[in-house]
Formats: structure tokens, sequence, C-alpha cells
């Protein structure tokens, strides 16, 4: 386990950074945290490695976002999945998100607790809670090697 406290949005920003150098094709990352917890902050800094923040902006509010992003020239693909406002594993088996989740893209779920049988069993789990208006206690089930 790993704890960092983050003072602000690009702390956690970097720290995503950081960790998202660890990641491999295939990887899933499962991030929980209530509202305002930084995960789509997280999810961004994921993004700004695989070169493809630019496609996050939409405020949308879908299941599943897709970017297309790379690394070093090579071309990655980003599953950003946010299960908010997902009612019932229904709607991910409808868009056969099984197929993502164990593709060779990169995964990363916001509200991943909400169908935990859902998650893969690989998935490394961070966990992002409010320490005060700009403070975040980030808490990554296993010590990954940060920069
Ligand atoms: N240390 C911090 N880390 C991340 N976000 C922070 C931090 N301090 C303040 N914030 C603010 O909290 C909000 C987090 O929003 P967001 O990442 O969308 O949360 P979530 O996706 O968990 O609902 C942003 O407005 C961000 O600017
Ligand atoms: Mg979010």
């Amino acid at each position: 386990m790993k704890q960092v406290l983050t003072k602000s949005n690009e702390e956690t920003r970097e720290l995503a950074r950081q960790f998202a150098c660890s990641l491999r094709r295939g990887d899933c990352v499962a991030l929980t945290g209530s509202l305002g917890a930084g995960k789509t902050e997280f999810a961004r800094g994921i993004a700004d490695v695989f070169n493809c923040a630019d496609q996050l902006n939409s405020p949308t509010f879908t299941i599943l976002n897709i970017y297309d992003g790379s690394l070093k020239g090579i071309p990655y693909r980003l599953y950003h999945f946010d299960w908010y406002r997902l009612n019932s594993p229904e709607e991910l088996y409808d868009i056969g998100f099984e197929e993502f989740l164990y593709g060779n893209g990169i995964s990363v779920i916001e509200w991943a607790d909400k169908f935990p049988d859902l998650v893969p069993k690989t998935a490394k789990r961070i966990e992002l809670r409010r320490a005060s208006d700009s403070e975040r206690l980030i808490t990554f089930e296993q010590d990954y090697p940060l920069r």
C-alpha cells in the first residue's frame, strides 16, 4: 500500500502521470472515491502520459469514452469508464465492456466500487478521499514504483 496526500488538482495529476508510467497494455485502473474526490483529475493525468488528455474534455456523462493515445510513437487506446450513472451491470454487458476491459488497451474506471464483481481481479485499485477543500488522500492498494 502507498498513500500520498496531494495539495492541488495539479499535484494529483502529476501523481497520476508518475503512476501511469508503470502501466502496460491490458492494464485496468479502478478508481474509487466520492463525487469531487479527484477521480477525473487522476484520469486526466493518465491520459496526459498517453497524449490524449485533450480528448477527455467533453463534459458528457457517457459510460465509456474511448481515446486514441500514443506513447513513444506507439498507439495506445484508453478506455475511460464512468460507472456513476449506471443502474445495473446490464448496461455494461450491452456495450460489450469485457472486450474493452480485457483487451490490449488501458482502462480507467471511475466509480469502480459500484460493481466490484465486474472489476478485473488484476486491476490496480486506487482510492481517492477528500481531506480538505484542496487536499486529497490517495491510496494505492499496491506500492507502484513512482518516480
Ligand atoms: N488535491 C486535489 N486533487 C484533485 N482535485 C482537487 C484537489 N483539490 C481540489 N480539487 C478539485 O476537486 C475537483 C475534483 O473533481 P473531479 O476530478 O471531477 O472529481 P471526481 O471525478 O472524483 O468526481 C476539481 O474541481 C479539482 O479542481
Ligand atoms: Mg469524475
